[in-house]
């Protein structure tokens, strides 16, 4: 079943309500109420980390904040959705230490920390957070916990950060203190991210572009289809392809994946099936259990960063259409080379091909999460019907499904 309803349209209903709970949790007045968004990665996948390209969306769904100094350097937190035990949770300033506290409160308590870390002046603070970002779905519901923090504390203790500073600060927190051995692309995405576009971020020096998306215009709708497989970067798969990024990497020579132009894959390929360390594709390559080798992800890499800068030239030439089969091509190179997919997404995406989609894809880290879906917009709920069925009919779990509308990155609202 699709799900219409537009998460924005509610943002002011949603600021007031926020406020008002931070009055019954903390019984003062909150400074402000600010917002981060959800995404979804549009193509550039895993290409993070490789300083590569990426180009992400936000979703209209949102992690708010509503937040006030404190000046006894102690950070309360509290969620009033499911993220949350319901209980306030109390860290003093200078005892935050790396992983010190493995729940939800890790990601304000790791944007403290880092803040803290990088010598700027942050004292405490009541937060309380409100979120319509599904969690574990691959639509980086940390990274809008993270930033919306992070932007909080910017104003409360005016900081001056630029949306770049603080997106790197929100990956440190998640590197460093989460234990998360993330990219950039989905802070970023939370931070820099504006209505009715898509993000082109190159990840080396965050220099972007912010790309028209205007799908309705073009009578198109963007699908998420939420798999409902919970999706955890933090399991050692992902861990494992950054590994086998950098491995590659090192046996060619450059600083990172994205020095490997296109044309020039065959000869890398080529030297690296040169190398005795570093030469199959498969899991007999790869230390520690299965997962592919250093050549298979050479190959993703360096063809989705390729499919990215075909993408950016179909939006810049007005021939959105065309981006469908460029969606396709990448997830099956995620599927086969970099081998993060799993049935569900595979299935979401053959299933909304098959049904008349121009193209599909799954969106993020993988290992279950979402998968995105370009369709016509006379046939998009066909497409969305389809693949409710063939998952019925395997037997999974209902997907999630719902448009995903470019919508505005991190902000205050009150
Ligand atoms: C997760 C990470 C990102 C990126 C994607 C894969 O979302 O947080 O940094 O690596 O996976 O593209």
């Amino acid at each position: 079943m699709t799900d219409t309803s537009s998460p924005a349209a509610d943002q002011e209903q949603r600021a007031r309500h926020t406020a008002a709970r931070f009055r019954e949790v903390y019984g003062t007045e909150p400074t402000g109420v600010w917002a981060a968004p959800g995404r979804v990665n549009l193509i550039g996948e895993h290409t993070d980390y490789n300083d590569g390209f990426v180009m992400p969306l936000a979703l209209p769904h949102t992690t708010l904040a509503a937040a006030a100094p404190r000046t006894d350097g102690v950070l309360r937190v509290h969620s009033g959705d499911s993220g949350g035990d319901g209980q306030i949770a109390e860290l003093r300033l200078d005892a935050l230490r790396p992983a010190s506290d493995g729940g939800w409160a890790g990601y304000p308590a790791g944007i403290a920390w880092a803040l803290r870390e990088a010598g700027l002046p942050v004292g405490g603070a009541d937060l309380h957070y409100d979120s319509t970002v599904p969690v574990g779905a691959g639509l980086s519901s940390s990274a809008a916990l993270e930033v919306v923090t992070a932007l909080a504390l910017d104003d409360l203790y005016g900081l001056g950060l630029t949306r770049q500073r603080l997106a790197r600060l929100a990956q440190r927190a998640e590197n460093a203190f989460v234990g998360v051995p993330c990219g950039i692309m989905d802070q970023t995405a939370a931070a820099c991210c504006t209505e009715g576009h898509a993000l082109f971020l190159d990840t080396r020096d965050l220099s972007q572009r912010q790309v028209p998306f205007d799908l309705a215009g073009e009578g198109l709708r963007l699908l998420v289809v939420d798999t409902r497989v919970k999706h955890e970067l933090g399991d050692g798969a992902y861990a494992q392809r950054r590994a086998m990024c950098e491995r590659g990497a090192r046996a060619l020579g450059v600083r990172a994946l994205r020095e490997v132009r296109y044309a020039h894959l065959p000869e890398a390929l080529d030297r690296l099936a040169a190398q005795g360390d570093a030469r199959g594709d498969g899991p007999g390559d790869t230390p520690g259990a299965g997962g592919p080798g250093v050549r298979a992800v050479v190959r993703h890499v360096v063809t989705e960063n390729r499919r990215v800068e075909d993408v950016i030239a179909r939006l810049d030439a007005g021939e959105t259409r065309a981006i469908g089969p460029l969606l396709t091509a990448g997830h099956a190179s995620l599927r086969d080379d970099f081998q993060v997919s799993c049935a569900e997404l595979d299935l979401a995406v053959e299933t909304a091909c098959a049904a008349g989609a121009l193209g599909a894809r799954m969106t993020g880290g993988g290992f279950g999460g979402s998968a995105v879906v370009l369709a016509e917009e006379a046939g998009a709920d066909t497409v969305a019907a389809r693949v409710t069925e063939a998952f019925a009919a395997a037997g999974h779990t209902a997907p999630r499904i719902f448009p995903a509308v470019p919508s505005a990155g991190a902000r205050r609202l009150v």
